[in-house]
């Protein structure tokens, strides 16, 4: 067996105890029904305790990929049956007017209401949280800077906050200038400002399909129109798709997750996101990316932000801390380069700057090194989760159910088989206090009435194992 466990690597120990169970299925080293090595031989061999076998075994029967069976040991399961992707959609012919407020709104008020469990919203933190951490940096942050710390801050942002995130870009192989860079309150103000930067009332924005609905209801809010691009669940959005559009239509902007999407999670391969910038610069549309969930890898890099690609400087990079520590705080940020004097002024006007206290809080969190040693807990146990979630997920909705299989983030996004209504799924699964974010909301078109997303960025408890479940008791009585 030629397999070692490593304890520099990124995963926990009993991670790679189930790679090595999944590697020996693979190479046909252990073939279907086959007995395990005993807890006692592989714990010997790999130089790791019992407990950390056992918890690998115990995850993997979980996840029914092997069984236990009484006084006899693990059994490799019969057979492993991966479930389909979604499909990706079709090309749209037209640019629609968004109108999904009133849905989006009862979805709001379904993940805030109290005892609901929240699977509709994507609150990755909620899987690891960062709050004892973040608490004492802020702690600290008041008892040195006092008063200053709670004034008016500077209106594009608090100049070390700035520091280090152009030292994290410098990190990727990337050099921002902090000066082309303003604070935000979140992503979402920033994807405002952005949009706002190159576009006005009645123009056409380019947006992947399925879109993260907050997107849509911006681009509703101000006025736009959404042409909504089809994605890949493994690359991302379809760039022949969106070169098609180029050539027919007057396209203001472009808005994409150029690394991991929300809600399908896939990863833009690199090759891609370079030909997205190149051919978005020759057509001269700027691309707006919206950069959220990069740090949520689950590959063994980060990916490089499209900014990197640039030539024309035409590109707006907007993120925030959101959902990698505290979304809470409202902080995020955009780099536009182009853009810089009417971001600030756009900036100034909608909300005049961002909490210093929360700023400083987080500037110091990446200073000290927490931040990233945090990300690096949460990364491993958001890839636990979603592959719990798989398999609850595969053993309890109806046959013929597509899943989602994301590269990162910290949503599931499920298709229902052919008549299957998502919307109706939500509104039953409200009067069991279970939200879920139904499908309809990623599309101004209604593409997905039969998908919805729900999420595995949440503390793990039986009661979420019950969630999964009954959801997909609810979906197969649509089919009796
Ligand atoms: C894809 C995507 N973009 C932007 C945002 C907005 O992020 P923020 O909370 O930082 O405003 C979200 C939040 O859910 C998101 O999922």
């Amino acid at each position: 067996m030629a397999f070692a466990v490593t304890r520099e690597h990124n995963e926990f120990l009993y991670q790679q105890v189930i790679n090595l169970v999944r590697q020996m299925r693979e190479q046909g080293t252990l073939q279907p029904g086959e007995k395990l090595p005993s807890l006692r031989s592989l714990a010997a061999k790999l130089s790791v305790s019992v407990p950390t076998v056992k918890q690998g075994y115990e995850e993997l029967e979980r996840l029914g990929e092997i069984e236990a069976r009484p006084k006899s040991g693990y059994y490799l399961a019969l057979q492993l049956k991966p479930a389909a992707a979604p499909r990706r959609a079709k090309l749209a012919s037209k640019a629609i007017a968004v109108k999904k407020q009133s849905l989006i709104e009862q979805v709001y008020d379904a993940i805030h209401t109290p005892g609901v469990v929240p699977l509709g919203i994507a609150n990755p933190v909620a899987a690891y949280s960062s709050e004892k951490m973040l608490a004492r940096t802020m702690r600290r942050v008041m008892s040195q800077a006092g008063q200053s710390a709670i004034n008016y801050g500077p209106m594009d942002g608090f100049a070390p906050l700035k520091r280090q995130l152009a030292l994290r870009y410098l990190d990727m192989g990337l050099t921002i200038d902090p000066a082309d860079l303003v604070i935000t309150n979140g992503a979402q103000e920033a994807l405002a400002i952005a949009l706002q930067c190159v576009a006005g009332p009645g123009d056409i924005i380019a947006v992947e399909s399925p879109c993260y609905f907050g997107i849509l209801e911006l681009i509703e809010s101000l006025g736009m129109m959404a042409f909504e691009i089809p994605l890949c669940p493994d690359d991302g959005v379809w760039l022949d798709d969106l070169e098609q559009v180029f050539k027919t239509q007057k396209i203001a902007a472009g808005i994409f997750s150029t690394a991991i999407s929300n809600p399908l999670g896939c990863n833009m391969p690199e090759q891609n996101r370079r030909a997205l910038v190149e051919l978005m610069e020759h057509y001269q549309v700027p691309l707006i990316e919206d950069d959220v969930y990069s740090d949520l890898y689950f590959s063994e890099h980060r990916a490089i932000p499209a900014q990197a690609y640039s030539r024309k400087r035409t590109v707006i990079t907007c993120s925030s801390f959101s959902k990698t520590c505290a979304p809470g705080y409202r902080v995020g940020w955009m780099i536009a380069p182009r853009y810089i004097e009417q971001a600030k002024r756009i900036k100034r006007a909608l909300s005049c700057s961002s909490s210093l206290i929360n700023q400083w809080t987080l500037s110091e969190f990446i200073a000290s090194g927490d931040y990233d040693r945090n990300m690096k807990q949460l990364r491993r146990t958001l890839l636990l989760h979603r592959d719990r979630m798989m398999a609850i997920v595969k053993q309890s909705f109806p046959q013929n159910t597509r899943i989602s299989c994301p590269q990162g983030g910290g949503v599931l996004w499920i298709e229902l088989p052919p008549d299957g209504d998502a919307t109706l799924l939500f509104h039953q699964a409200l009067t069991h206090k279970i939200s879920i974010a139904p499908g309809a909301i990623f599309s101004p078109s209604n593409k997905y009435a039969r998908c919805f997303r729900i999420s595995y960025g949440l503390a793990w408890s039986e009661q979420v194992e019950q969630s999964i479940k009954k959801l997909g008791e609810l979906a197969q009585q649509q089919y009796t």
